[in-house]
C-alpha cells in the first residue's frame, strides 16, 4: 500500500548473509544464501571514516576480522588489509570487507532480494549513510526487490525523503505505543521485530493494518512456530532452513 512496488516475501531471509555457514554480512554469505536456496538477504551497512558505504554489523572491526579499531577510523584501503573470513572458518580465509557496491551487484547478478539494515553506530550521522546508501541501492534493485529498515527513525525518514517509493520497514526491539503513527508519517510497508519481544496483541495490530510482519532473528523454528499462527509474514534467520511451510498451517 504504501508504494507502486508490491511486496512479495518468502518464509525466511537469511540473516546478514546465510550467517550460520558463512562469515557474517560478507560477499560469501551472500553467495551462500543464493546457492541454500534463499533468495533474500539481510545485510547491514554502515559508513567507514572515509564515506565508503560497506556491509558490517559492529561498530568496530574487532570481533570479525583480524583488524582493529572503529569504522568511524578506518578507510577503504586500510579495511581491505583486514581477513574477515578466518575468524568464522579457516576455508573462508582472504575474505574481504564488501563494499555495498559490491553487495548490490552480487545481488543483482544473483537475482536475489535485500533487506538493507542501515546500521547507525554512536558517532555516525544518518544523512551521510542515507545519501551514500539509498540511491545507490534503487539504482541496482527494482522497488520489490528492497526493503530499507532501522532501528533509527531519523534515518528513515530521511530515506523517505530521498526515495518516495522504496519500501520501509520499521525495526524494532520493543514495539513502542506510537509505532502507528510513523508508520503512517513513513508509509511503511512492514514492521521488523524482535521475535522473543512480540506479542500476539501487536502482531495483530500490525498485520491488520497492512503492514508485513517480519520477526528477526529466531534461530529454532519449534521456539517460533506458534508465531506463525500470529500472522507472521517472514522470518530473518541465521538459518532460515530450519522453517518450512508446514510449520505455517494451523493443525489439525
Ligand atoms: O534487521 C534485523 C536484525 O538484523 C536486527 O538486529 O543486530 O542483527 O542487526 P541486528
Ligand atoms: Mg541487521
Amino acid at each position: 500500500h504504501s508504494t507502486d512496488s508490491v511486496l512479495s516475501l518468502p518464509l525466511a531471509i537469511a540473516h546478514r548473509g546465510l550467517s550460520a555457514y558463512a562469515p557474517e554480512n560478507t560477499l560469501a554469505a551472500i553467495q551462500a544464501a543464493h546457492e541454500a536456496g534463499f533468495q533474500w538477504v539481510e545485510l547491514d551497512v554502515q559508513l567507514l571514516g572515509d564515506g565508503t558505504p560497506v556491509i558490517w554489523h559492529d561498530a568496530g572491526v574487532n570481533r570479525c576480522s583480524d583488524g582493529r579499531g572503529k569504522l568511524k577510523n578506518l578507510d577503504w584501503d586500510s579495511v581491505q588489509t583486514f581477513d574477515v573470513g578466518s575468524w568464522f572458518n579457516a576455508c573462508f580465509a582472504g575474505e574481504r570487507m564488501a563494499s555495498l557496491k559490491q553487495a548490490l551487484e552480487l545481488i543483482a547478478r544473483l537475482d536475489m532480494r535485500l533487506n538493507l539494515e542501515l546500521k547507525l553506530s554512536p558517532g555516525h550521522d544518518a544523512q551521510a549513510l542515507v545519501d551514500a546508501a539509498i540511491p545507490m541501492a534503487s539504482a541496482h534493485l527494482p522497488a520489490s526487490h528492497l526493503i530499507i529498515s532501522s532501528f533509527d527513525p531519523q534515518a528513515l525518514r530521511l530515506t523517505r525523503q530521498r526515495d518516495p517509493q522504496v519500501h520501509i520497514g520499521l525495526l524494532y526491539d520493543d514495539i513502542p505505543d506510537d509505532w502507528q503513527s510513523l508508520a503512517d508519517e513513513l508509509n511503511a510497508s512492514s514492521v521488523h521485530a524482535d521475535w522473543r519481544a512480540l506479542t500476539r496483541a501487536a502482531a495483530s495490530a500490525i498485520t491488520s493494518r497492512g503492514h508485513k510482519l517480519l520477526c528477526y532473528t529466531p534461530n529454532d523454528a519449534a521456539a517460533f512456530a506458534p508465531r506463525w499462527a500470529w500472522g507472521v509474514d517472514a522470518v530473518i534467520s541465521d538459518d532460515p532452513a530450519i522453517f518450512s511451510e508446514e510449520d505455517r498451517e494451523p493443525t489439525l
